[in-house]
């Protein structure tokens, strides 16, 4: 965690507490999502806190209402049937709430751990997951290109600007050949536009060809404002588009290469728009793209891999849409229980595409559990993430995706030469 940087844990860490008023604001109000509105915030506050402190004391009446344990007392009774009879009761009931106090105490435990775990400890810790993917028909010159995407930041009233500075940096630190960025730059509202692009520009600015989708959060924003703040900041915008990498320069180039099948291929980074709150074509983004040319699109939602669009366009050959899809979105679900998993992933296939590699039906799909959070200012069994994928020349007809390798939070920090 950045030094000077525990207010907004801390803030948040009480902020997850009021989740119950902040559910009963919500509705009253008709507002989607946390606002940072203050009476809103005071409303939901105030809701909570008076719902836990009228809770804590109705259980500390209830527990102080039940009968004492008779085992304890002097009561010199022990003769006789009867005595014994009332003794041996007395010791189960003094049994009895041994336990149930031990397992309050034990759920209270478990409780409060997870709690301060998923609000001032988790949400910080970003790590590093990488990626070997083998695309048929890559170019030898862009074997090994190096691609780092950033997803779902979420920059607003739980999320503070220096952690997405200190994702940017070493995201950067990763050296990569070009950046992706995979849609939710904001949480919501327009207050958050100007910074969350101003932030992101550190790629173009450190000489990074940049590419990046919208998210559904940015259409609860501002989703053109959004839009041409980054492609101001020298973001290249691919929502329903496509471009190419030049093999020979690593460079982007916008025109579609000639069809001369002698040369070595380009690779075309093509996007989708948002599946929820835009439409999202493939048709649009690739109808012009020769066949030979391998293509990986990104799309903010995993879900958009199996469009009947996709589907009707086979998993190979000279109509398919993408060799490989990488995605954001899901936030893995944002709390992993132990043993049990994400018990909510915001995706119409369940934990198919909740984090990491899966296999769509066309081709792979990776999925960023990102940076940010929604919803709750809550992460717990999901780290924020930077992903890395290196992508390989590969022999198959269709792309395959090695193994994450996962790395703690303290891979290189190195500034780029
Ligand atoms: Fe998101």
């Amino acid at each position: 965690m950045k030094d000077g940087g525990l207010l907004k844990p801390v803030a948040n860490a009480f902020d997850a507490l009021a989740t119950p008023g902040w559910v009963i604001a919500r509705f009253v109000s008709g507002l989607s999502g946390r606002s940072d509105e203050l009476p809103v915030t005071i409303a939901a506050h105030g809701i909570a806190w008076a719902g836990w402190v009228g809770s804590f004391g109705l259980l500390t009446r209830l527990r102080s209402a039940r009968p004492e344990s008779k085992a304890f007392r002097p009561s010199g009774t022990g003769h006789g049937t009867g005595a014994e009879r009332d003794v041996t009761g007395d010791i189960d009931t003094g049994r009895r709430r041994v336990l149930i106090d031990s397992v309050a105490a034990a759920v209270g435990v478990a409780g409060t751990g997870s709690w301060l775990a998923g609000t001032l400890r988790e949400p910080w810790r970003l790590r590093l997951t990488a990626y070997e993917a083998a695309m048929p028909g890559l170019a030898a010159e862009l074997d090994g290109l190096r691609l780092v995407q950033l997803s779902d930041l979420h920059l607003g009233p739980n999320v503070p600007s220096w952690l997405v500075e200190e994702a940017i940096a070493r995201a950067l630190a990763c050296r990569p050949d070009i950046v992706l960025l995979t849609g939710d730059y904001v949480h919501a509202g327009r207050r958050y536009l100007r910074e969350a692009a101003s932030l992101l520009a550190a790629f173009p600015e450190a000489g990074l060809p940049t590419v990046g989708v919208l998210g559904n959060h940015d259409w609860y924003g501002d989703a053109p404002a959004m839009s041409r703040l980054l492609s101001s900041a020298g973001v290249v915008m691919l929502d329903n588009r496509r471009t190419f990498v030049d093999p020979s320069t690593r460079r982007l180039v916008s025109t579609v290469p000639g069809s001369n099948a002698s040369g070595p291929s380009p690779l075309c980074l093509a996007g989708v728009g948002d599946f929820l709150e835009d439409y999202s074509s493939y048709e649009d983004a690739l109808h012009d793209v020769p066949a030979r040319i391998p293509r990986l699109v990104l799309s903010h939602n995993p879900d958009a891999s199996q469009t009947d669009e996709l589907l009707a366009a086979g998993t190979a050959g000279a109509t398919r849409y993408a060799d490989l899809i990488v995605s954001g979105h899901t936030h893995g679900g944002q709390i992993s229980l132990p043993f049990i998993g994400p018990p909510i992933v915001p995706s119409q296939y369940g934990r198919k595409y909740a984090w990491g590699a899966a296999e769509g039906p066309c081709c792979p799909v990776l999925t960023s559990c990102g940076v940010g959070m929604t919803i709750l200012p809550v992460r717990l069994g999901t780290v924020p993430e930077i992903v890395l994928i290196t992508l390989r020349t590969g022999p198959d007809r269709v792309a395959s995706v090695r193994g994450a390798v996962v790395t703690g939070p303290t891979f290189p920090r190195t500034t780029r030469p």
